[in-house]
Parts: structure tokens; sequence; C-alpha cells
């Protein structure tokens, strides 16, 4: 559930109001809702129809992960962003079997040459995930582990997995060349909008993680969101809280989970949130907000002084886990926690925390989950894909295009001497000159 009552000026008074909450609603029933509908049925906005994809490929990957991984001890995923984020909030949220998995984004010598050097490699399986089949990090770290691989006689066709699109990229010549086992991102999807498939059930299902139960809580996402009534379609209410606050100032968007197992779905929310929506729009003006990860309690000892009296340039959301698993409780020598268990501790800093906030007039809402369940997870993320294509849709934007994300990599290419990109070296030496 959502509750925004602190984002609202009857509670706080520098808050919205229910009439620009329904100035949003009407937006979308005159036009908006039609046109993103329209985008999600032509694929532009593809993750919910690739959500049958997902399902589909779900027997494949259980099977693949208890058959072809049964002996391996450990999982690395090769990829960078929306190929590598979603991962690390799945693993992060969920303890499942023991069994562990790391990360190879970031072209970091030192970090690849004592991974590879510390893993026996004869147990470990490497998924390299990229959709375009080309990100030069991947295919860098690709490159270093399987020479490792090679050098140390092992067969590739056991500890290598690809993770790409169906037909385009390097790793597709590969995949024939070599017979690496491949399974398959939807080519319209684009990578930030990539968890609830192969990218992130193959993790998922090797640590234990019932990938059924967060597909089945995206699922009922997709279903349930639905129309322009607010507050009951949640996806649509997100969007407009954070930019209804967005439009009066609050040019920074700061997600606070007081879990440490939800910290890294705050990292996966900035990427989505600021390369979807960070942009020129359709008027040439340059707009987005500036998503933020933050944690509670840890942060209320940092960022929090500066959410309470610096600029009023925030809207904060808060995650509450009503029941937390594997609670401990406090009873001991110290009188005020009689009574009291930690996971009650993280809750009770959190209600703290959202009465300071508002005794300073800012604004926060909160959202609270039962417990920490993939079902929930898989809904949660289904939530916040779609209150960004809603938030693009408000704000003119193509939330689903990473034009200067793209730059960079052309840059990139053209440096490190792709034929294809030569004028993109061109450009490079012009601009260093200009
Ligand atoms: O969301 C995105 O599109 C990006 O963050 C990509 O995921 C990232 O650049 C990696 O791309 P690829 O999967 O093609 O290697």
């Amino acid at each position: 559930s959502i509750d925004y009552s602190l984002s609202m000026q009857e509670n706080v008074p520098t808050g919205i109001t229910p009439d620009e909450l329904q100035q949003v609603s009407r937006q979308f029933e005159q036009g908006l809702y039609q046109q993103m509908e329209s985008r999600f049925k032509d694929g532009t906005y593809a993750f919910r129809q690739c959500l049958s994809d997902a399902r589909e490929q779900l027997p494949a990957i259980k099977d693949y992960v208890a058959h072809q991984l049964a002996d391996m001890q450990n999982f690395v995923v090769v990829g960078i962003g929306g190929s590598n984020l979603g991962n690390i909030v799945l693993d992060t949220a969920f303890a499942g079997n023991g069994r562990k998995i790391y990360y190879l984004d970031n072209v970091e010598p030192h970090k690849v040459k004592h991974l590879l050097q510390n893993l026996d490699l004869k147990r470990t399986v490497f998924n390299i995930i990229t959709k375009s089949g080309s990100t030069s990090e991947t295919l860098a770290n690709y490159l270093v582990v399987r020479r490792t691989l090679e050098e140390q006689r092992l067969p590739l066709q056991r500890h290598l997995l690809f993770t790409t699109d169906p037909k385009k990229g390097y790793l597709q010549q590969l995949r024939q060349r070599d017979g690496i086992p491949t399974f398959t991102i939807p080519p319209q999807l684009g990578g930030r909008f990539s968890v609830l498939g192969a990218v992130g059930f193959l993790s998922s299902a090797f640590k234990g993680i019932d990938i059924n139960q967060l597909l089945l809580g995206a699922e009922s996402a997709a279903q349930e969101l639905q129309g322009t009534e607010l507050p009951r379609n949640k996806g649509l209410l997100l969007a407009a809280i954070y930019l209804q606050h967005y439009r009066k100032g609050r040019n920074i968007n700061v997600f606070m989970p007081y879990s440490d197992r939800l910290y890294p779905f705050g990292l996966w929310f900035r990427q989505l949130w600021a390369e979807s929506l960070g942009k020129i729009d359709q008027h040439g003006q340059k707009v987005g907000q500036t998503p933020e990860a933050s944690l509670g309690t840890v942060d209320q000892h940092s960022q929090v002084q500066l959410y309470m009296e610096g600029p009023d340039d925030k809207v904060i959301t808060f995650v509450k886990v009503c029941h937390h698993d594997d609670d401990i409780a406090l009873d001991g020598e110290i009188d005020y926690f009689q009574g009291q268990t930690m996971a009650g501790l993280l809750n009770t800093q959190l209600h703290a925390t959202e009465m300071s906030l508002k005794k300073q007039k800012r604004c926060s809402l909160r959202l609270e989950v039962d417990t920490l369940s993939e079902w929930n997870l898989g809904y949660l993320m289904y939530l916040y894909m779609y209150a960004t294509v809603a938030a693009g849709e408000m704000l003119g934007v193509n939330p689903v295009d990473q034009p200067g994300v793209e730059e960079g990599k052309q840059f990139t290419y053209g440096l490190l001497g792709r034929p294809e990109y030569q004028d993109k070296k061109h450009e490079y030496r012009h601009l260093q000159q200009s």
C-alpha cells in the first residue's frame, strides 16, 4: 500500500493538493492514458508483454539451473547497468540456498583479477548478459573470463552462459561458433526494464529464489495497474505524486527503505528514473528529477540532516516492511528496549523520521509491504517500471530510449578503433579542440 498523507497539503502545508492529483488523472483521461496503452500494446513499453515471454522461458531456466548447474557453487553475473542491477536487487533481498553470486560490471582490473583468482573456477558459471551484445565493459570482462577458463582447460560450454538479443550482437556469433548455452532478451525490451525475465531469473533460480512467485507478483501488478482513477491505479498515483512535487521544485527523488535487503532496489530505481526520464522533452526543455538511494536507519545519521534542514528540493519515499523475517528480541539490561524487537526499532525509527520531516514541513510518502517476499518484490519492480513510463508520458519524453548513454558508448567505440564508429572518433577530436 501507499500512504501519501504526508505529501498532501492538508497535513504538510508545502504539499500537493487533491486537485493537483485530480488534474493528472484528468490529463490521462483526456488522451495520455490511451497513448500510454497504445505504447504498451505496440510493444514500445515492452515490459508488460514480455511477462508472457518470461513465463514461457521459466521452465527452460529452471531446467538449466537444476540440471546443468547442479554441481556449481558460484554464479558470476557479467553485465552492466540494466543487465546487472536487477540481479543485485534479487540477490540482496533473499537469502536463498546459500550459493554465491558475484558481479563483474565495471572494468576494474584489481577487482576482476582478485575475483578470478579467489573463486574455485571448476565450480563457477559466468552469465554474460548484454542485450546489445556489444557493450565494451561486458565484452572486456568476458574476454578475461574466457581466457582464464581456457588457461585452466575448463570447458566453455559448461562454464559460460549467454543472455542476449535473440538475433543481433557479438554473443550470437560466438554462441553459434562455440555452442554456448544461450537465453534470450526480447528484442524490444530495454536493459533497465528487463530484470523480470532471463536477465534476472537465472542468477535468482541458481540461488533458490522463487522466480515463479516473482513473476506472479509482477503479473498481478500488470493486471491491477489499469485505468485513470487515482488512487486506484497505484502506478499512476506514484508518477503523479513524484511529478507534482517536481513541479513544486522538488528536483530530487529519494528512495529510502528501512531494510538493508531493499537498499539495492534504490540503486535499481535510481537507474530506472534517471535513464528513463532525464531527457530533452518534446518542446526542447531539459527535464528530469534526480533519483537518490538512501538507507534507513543508516542515513538517519547522515543524509537526513540535509533532508530536514537543507533546501526543500526533495520528495522522500520511505519503504516499510511490516513483518521482517527472523526478527530478534531486544530484551536485556537496557530498560527502554524491554519488549522491543530489532525490526520494531527499524520501523519506529522510520515513523520518527517521518514526523521530524513533517515538523520541518517536508514531504514524504510511505510504501508498505507486509513481508519481503518474492511476490511482493516482483510487484514492486513492475509498479516502479509502470510509474516510470507514466511519468515519461507526463513529462513528454520517451522513457525507453537513452541517447545520452549511447553517445558515450559510441565515442568509446570510435576511440577504440571500431571501423563503423570512425565518425564518432572525428567528432571527439573536434570537440576536444573546440
Ligand atoms: O537500461 C539500459 O538500456 C542500459 O543501462 C543498458 O542495460 C546497459 O547500457 C547495458 O547494455 P547491454 O545490455 O546492451 O550491454
